[in-house]
């Protein structure tokens, strides 16, 4: 399987629980490197700019919100196919559908407070991760 990068987000519910490190020894115990890393606390400006893509979605006005109540930890994590693997260890949107073990079940209130962002693919894991990260403050291989 290909080397991937994809972008992870620790949102401001999960972060406020003090959990950042479970939640990278999740990634790091499932073979996930975090190649870069910086805690933000976001403008609402930059949470718009992150979520265009839902900008007509019913939710976005409060996603937004929930986004930027606290400060966040935004890694970029690599891996053989990290993409999809992120996205297993989080569990699905809603913590109440989520699979035993995952992230959001172990750690997620609601589908409003689900604790993590993990990229949908690889185009938008590009993307993502330019959003918050420069090259050079990308080391992996
Ligand atoms: S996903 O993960 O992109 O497939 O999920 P999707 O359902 O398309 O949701 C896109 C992002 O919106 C968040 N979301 C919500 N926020 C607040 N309220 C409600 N009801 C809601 N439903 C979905 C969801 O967590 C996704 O955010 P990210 O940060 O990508 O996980």
């Amino acid at each position: 399987m290909a080397i991937e990068r994809t972008l992870s987000i620790v949102k401001p519910d999960a972060v406020g629980k003090n959990v950042i490190g479970k939640i990278y020894d999740r990634f790091e115990s499932a073979g996930l490197k975090v190649v870069a890393a910086k805690m933000k606390h976001l403008s609402r400006a930059e949470a718009e700019g992150f979520y265009a893509v839902h900008k007509a979605r019913p939710f976005f006005n409060d996603l937004v919100s929930f986004m930027i109540s606290g400060p966040v930890m935004i890694q970029a994590l690599e891996g053989e196919g990290a993409i999809l693997k992120n996205r297993k260890l989080m569990g699905a949107t809603d913590p109440k559908q989520a699979d035993k073990g995952t992230i959001r079940a172990d750690f997620a209130d609601s589908i409003d407070a689900n604790a993590v962002h993990g990229s949908d693919s690889a185009e938008n894991a590009a993307i993502e991760i330019a959003y918050f990260f420069a090259s050079s403050e990308v080391y992996g291989r």
